[in-house]
């Protein structure tokens, strides 16, 4: 462990905990004897939830790892995730408890009862299969957070086709690159979207993106904001091949293991990966996770999760785990200051939402904005609040608790990734005595240690990698494509153990409590968006001016971390002082798109770098960091760090 923000030193001394309360423990979802039970026997376990869902088929083994790390959950049962999701909540008489309260970024609503998803979906559904889109097939959705996008994503589910969702805020190029990848044969859009009350263009850039993609058949366009866009040969329009199918739709049971979904998440290296998630195991972790993390009663609670369903957190939270336990959830097209800074605890107020779940950056851009703005609303409906994406610093968890949940809503810090599917690491509601800043244990049914080099894990007080040391049901089973990758990037370095290396820093406090404390690898964490430092160096080598290029990412007290770029500009372009940089800043966000936008672009004559040529980042992060620059006897060239540091303070 090298390279961790001193900052984090001091997190043993947390000495706050929040106990549940009497009222909340007698109520909770979650009992304080499941970590021994599953301990116990954990396929057991997990095999008890499993029956929280509807398989046609039963299993008839609850776990094969014979060929880890390829795992199999619920061998042989049958299922579909979109009637697990809908219908069976339509069946056992809830046709008309809302499913969305969706909320238009301009005011605009639309309440979706579960009888009208069981319809919406049908007939998306017979819309993709009479382009020919059938079991295994790839669909790619580049949507805004509108009801379509979940539709879209359950017809795929129904169909057993593959749903590849790329974030909205994506570039073309990399709208091209996912759609390549995985030979998406349809891809759904949007016109439009609204970002910050603005109509932002989602068609034009689509088709700019998919010009020669072979493998796309078909472009389905919802319309949103209304603008014109030209629509091609192989354009058709939701409203006018969707709306008038049939809503009559049986659906076909798939395999446990049948694939469900591909989501691309940033590496290592420039290329991201296609992480692959499947049927039953998947949809298992997600609803048993919904329903004791956030102490979910369908029928009673309003959730709302304000992820974007271009991310895992969207998959997992908005639409997979709250769906199959049938919820009445709050989804919000726009941003959260728009058309002003109350928005959120306005639509809290307006629903009566009782689970809220979101990221530390945006709590503490709340925290900016004013306790005053949330103090002015009743935000009484509130009973549990939930944090993902990133560490959460005890400043804003208490924050959290204070201003939002009334000083009495339990934060649950809720630690896992994209290749988790679910959460695996959280304080359990009415069972955990909270902490600040500390996602705390492994859930019920899942082991998580923290480990030195040699795989020894450490004691209490120490620190070391976060490793997952038992396969769980939702896990991912492989990269798209790339098996080879697969066991490389998240099997190798404990390859003797058996052990998943999440690509975390962890450490245990006194009491044996986790805390994350951020990505050893080259991996940057921007407002809980994973980045790799590879790629944003690649997109600012790709610009003809740029020689050569070096990315880190410096703390940063809203968005956890902000991208720094140290480049060497070539010949004259290196004079052309701050416009030079505006340009490639924006060039980045071209490229890739306005997530990666680097905070600060340093121009620098020469970059640290080790014999072997290895760029070392640390020293960069001390100059981003405004710190005393650390060891450089590795350098190649110990001079070069004095060369950058005397160039930025000449201005140069
Ligand atoms: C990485 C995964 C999980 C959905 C959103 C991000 C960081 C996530 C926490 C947390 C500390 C966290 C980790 C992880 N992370 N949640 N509660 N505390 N760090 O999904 O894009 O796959 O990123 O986000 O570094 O590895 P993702």
């Amino acid at each position: 462990m090298t390279e961790q923000s001193p900052a984090l030193d001091n997190l043993l001394t947390e000495n706050r905990t929040f106990p549940p309360t009497d009222e909340f423990a007698a109520q909770a979802n979650a009992k304080a004897d499941w970590y021994d039970k599953a301990d116990a026997d954990r396929e057991a376990f997990w095999a008890e939830q499993a029956e929280r869902l509807h398989w046609d088929t039963k299993w008839s083994q609850v776990l094969d790892w014979s060929g880890a790390p390829f795992a199999k959950w619920f061998v042989g049962g049958k299922l579909n995730v979109a009637y697990n999701c809908v219908d069976r909540h339509v069946e056992s008489g809830h046709g008309e408890q809302v499913a969305i309260h969706w909320v238009g970024e301009p005011g605009d609503t639309r309440d979706i009862t579960y009888a009208q998803l069981k319809d919406e979906v049908s007939k998306a559904a017979n819309a993709l299969a009479s382009l020919g889109v059938t079991s295994g097939d790839r669909v790619a959705i580049q949507l805004p957070m509108i009801p379509e996008a979940i539709v879209a994503m359950l017809a795929c589910a129904r169909l057993g086709a593959m749903h590849s969702v790329v974030f909205g805020g994506f570039s073309p190029a990399a709208l091209r690159s996912r759609v390549d990848d995985a030979e998406a044969k349809v891809v759904i859009t949007s016109d439009g979207q609204y970002r910050r009350g603005k109509a932002a263009p989602m068609k034009t850039n689509v088709d700019e993106a998919l010009d020669g993609a072979a493998s796309v058949e078909k472009v389905i366009v919802v319309r949103r904001t209304g603008e014109e866009v030209p629509m091609g040969e192989r354009d058709v329009w939701w409203h006018e091949f969707v709306d008038g199918q049939s809503t009559e739709h049986t659906p076909e049971a798939f395999d446990s293991e049948h694939p469900l979904f591909i989501l691309y998440t940033s590496g290592t290296t420039g290329k991201p990966k296609g992480i692959l998630h499947t049927s039953g195991g998947y949809l298992t972790q997600v609803a048993y996770t919904h329903h004791v993390v956030f102490d979910h009663k369908p029928g009673e609670d309003v959730y709302w999760c304000t992820a974007d369903i271009g991310w895992v957190t969207g998959h997992s939270y908005i639409v997979y785990g709250p769906l199959a336990n049938r919820a009445t959830q709050v989804v919000y097209e726009g941003t959260p200051n728009t058309p002003h800074e109350g928005r959120h605890w306005e639509i809290i107020q307006n629903h009566k939402v009782s689970i809220y779940y979101t990221a530390p950056t945006l709590i503490r851009t709340f925290m900016k904005w004013g306790e005053d703005i949330p103090a002015k609303y009743d935000l009484s409906s509130l009973r549990v609040l939930g944090s993902v994406g990133e560490p959460i610093n005890p400043e804003a968890w208490m924050w959290y608790r204070e201003h939002i949940g009334a000083g009495k809503a339990p934060v649950v810090d809720t630690w896992w990734q994209t290749e988790t599917g679910s959460i695996m690491i959280s304080p359990l509601p009415g069972v955990t005595s909270t902490k600040p800043g500390s996602a705390q244990r492994p859930l019920p049914g899942i082991s998580a240690k923290v480990v030195d080099d040699t795989a020894t894990e450490v004691g209490k007080g120490g620190g070391g990698y976060l490793v997952l040391d038992k396969p769980w049901p939702s896990m991912l089973r492989g990269i798209w494509g790339d098996d080879e990758r697969f066991r490389e990037t998240y099997w190798s370095r404990f390859a003797d153990q058996g052990f998943y290396f999440a690509g975390d820093g962890a450490k245990y406090d006194n009491d044996g409590d986790i805390w994350l404390l951020g990505r050893v690898d080259d991996v940057m964490n921007v407002s809980g968006h994973r980045i790799s430092t590879t790629e944003v160096e690649s997109a600012l080598v790709s610009h003809p001016t740029v020689a050569e290029a070096a990315v880190v990412g410096a703390s940063d007290p809203t968005t956890g971390q902000g991208i720094v770029a140290f480049v060497i500009l070539r010949g004259a372009a290196a004079e052309g002082g701050d416009e030079a940089v505006q340009e490639l800043r924006n060039h980045v966000a071209k490229e890739i798109g306005p997530i990666a936008k680097p905070r600060q672009i340093m121009v620098v004559p020469e970059l640290p770098k080790t014999r072997s040529g290895k760029i070392m980042r640390r020293l960069l992060r001390d100059v981003a960091e405004n710190r005393q620059i650390g060891d450089v006897t590795t350098l190649a060239d110990s001079s070069v760090m004095e060369l950058i540091s005397s160039g930025l303070k000449s201005g140069k």
